[in-house]
């Protein structure tokens, strides 16, 4: 099939590339030019494991297109995925769908033939009934169909997630078009993914009941290692214990530092305004939001306690400041608040993150980057541990730092309790 994606973002791009490399022809269209020439030249602008290789093997075998130009992309295209941000807006928290919008216009003016227009960003319920009605003041409704194919790609593992979905979610209020998406997607569904159909509004809804869900479940766990803490528990057990009910289920049942992303925290907010607009309260997604903002501070006051309130002029590493590993994105993350939370207390603060240096970190005054582990910890009083990359899960940590009561703050549970003591470290960690 000729496919068009709009938006070569991290949905965009993903999804385009992989579409390319199930066998169909995909342009993917932006209006950012440097952008363009950037994927033109070869040159892929997000941290994706696997996503680079991807793209350049479809784009030199020509199935993979980028392009700026976004009329010509509908009018050869079968297929148009409309994959641009749909930010939190600064007037309400709801989701801003200004982007979605004017692709929308952008797409009516140019339907030469039938379209199957296929929301593939995350939007509100209902979205796809206004889509459909901005269309419809240009084109006939008998040329195009609007579907919701909302994507569930986890960052660092999105080329992963496209490819072994858990399940494909089209919401259509037309079995013939649903038809046309099954087809579309059945190279993975003969892979054993189930395809789940429903009408529009349901895969909507799905999407957005799906990741306030895991962002609920994962502040459910944060908040029961506060209780292990306070009880002696140690949450690991718990986690597991709990895990081993299929109704409950393992996953994302891992006590941290609050959620981040540019995800959880925007869909969560955007599903409760949006109720609140059909007067529907959903008072545990807002408590869920609620509990997650507290956790961010609650996390960070401990090193007050670990340091015994003399943080000025500490040496203190922080391993890790993305948001989660596998990526090098830090909208929301943590540490974007405990950076400068230490330096203003006179911390003298060494980072590493094996994405790279940060440019928000950089107008901090006694914040340098290290390129590496041992660099980074040697003359440390305290190492944080922040994000779970690999690298960090098994340091010598009293072979690499100097300091003889050197203090290790695990905020991932990495490193067992008793091995740290036995070797010596002053060693805190979450919910044990
Ligand atoms: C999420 C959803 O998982 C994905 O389906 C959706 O399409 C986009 O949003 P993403 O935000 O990329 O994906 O990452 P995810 O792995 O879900 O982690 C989100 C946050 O939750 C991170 O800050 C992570 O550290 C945290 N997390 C995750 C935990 O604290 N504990 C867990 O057990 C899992």
């Amino acid at each position: 099939m000729k496919i068009c994606m709009v938006g070569t973002g991290y949905v965009g791009l993903v999804s385009g590339a992989c579409f390319a490399d199930l066998g169909n022809i995909v342009y993917c269209v932006d209006k950012d030019k440097k952008k363009i020439d950037k994927l033109n030249s070869g040159e892929i602008p997000i941290y994706e494991p696997g996503l680079d290789e991807i793209v350049k093997k479809n784009y030199q075998s020509n199935r993979l297109k980028f392009t700026q130009n976004l009329s010509n992309a509908v009018k050869v295209s079968d297929i148009i995925f409309i994959c641009v941000g749909t930010p939190t807006s600064k007037k309400n928290k709801s989701a801003d769908l200004s982007f979605v919008f004017n692709v929308a216009k952008e797409i009516s003016k140019n339907i030469n033939k039938f379209k199957i227009i296929v929301t593939k960003s995350t939007v509100p319920v209902t979205t796809g009934d206004k889509i459909e009605k901005i269309i419809s003041k240009k084109r006939s409704k008998k040329l195009f169909e609007v579907v919701s194919n909302p994507e569930f790609l986890r960052e660092g593992d999105a080329v992963r997630d496209f490819r072994f979905p858990d399940r494909i979610v089209v919401g259509c209020n037309n079995k013939k078009i649903i038809k046309k998406l099954e087809f579309l997607y059945e190279p993975l569904i003969k892979k054993g993914c189930i395809f789940f159909s429903t009408n529009r509004r349901g895969a909507e809804m799905i999407k957005y009941a799906s990741n306030a869900f895991l962002a609920t479940k994962i502040s459910y766990i944060n908040e029961i290692a506060n209780f292990c803490e306070k009880t002696k528990v140690n949450i690991e057990d718990v986690s597991l214990g709990m895990g081993l009910d299929k109704r409950i289920g393992g996953r994302f049942l891992r006590a941290g530092p609050a959620y981040g992303g540019s995800c959880f925290p925007k869909d969560t907010k955007a599903i409760t305004v949006t109720a609140d607009s059909y007067k529907t309260n959903l008072s545990i997604i807002k408590a869920v939001i609620k509990s997650n903002s507290n956790r961010r501070m609650l996390l960070i006051k401990r090193i007050d306690k670990i340091l015994s309130n003399k943080i000025k002029n500490k040496k203190i590493t922080v391993l890790g400041v993305t948001f989660k590993p596998n990526t090098d994105d830090m909208r929301e993350s943590t540490s974007l608040l405990m950076l400068p939370y230490l330096n203003k207390k006179g911390a003298k603060i060494t980072y590493y993150d094996p994405s790279g240096e940060k440019n928000v970190f950089n107008k901090l005054k006694n914040v340098s980057f290290s390129h590496n582990i041992i660099h980074a910890c040697l003359k440390a009083d305290l190492v944080i541990i922040h994000t779970e990359w690999d690298e960090f899960k098994s340091i010598d940590f009293k072979k690499i730092c100097k300091n003889k009561n050197l203090k290790v703050y695990d905020m991932r549970n990495l490193y067992s309790s008793d091995k740290m003591k036995k070797i010596g470290v002053n060693y805190y960690s979450i919910g044990r």
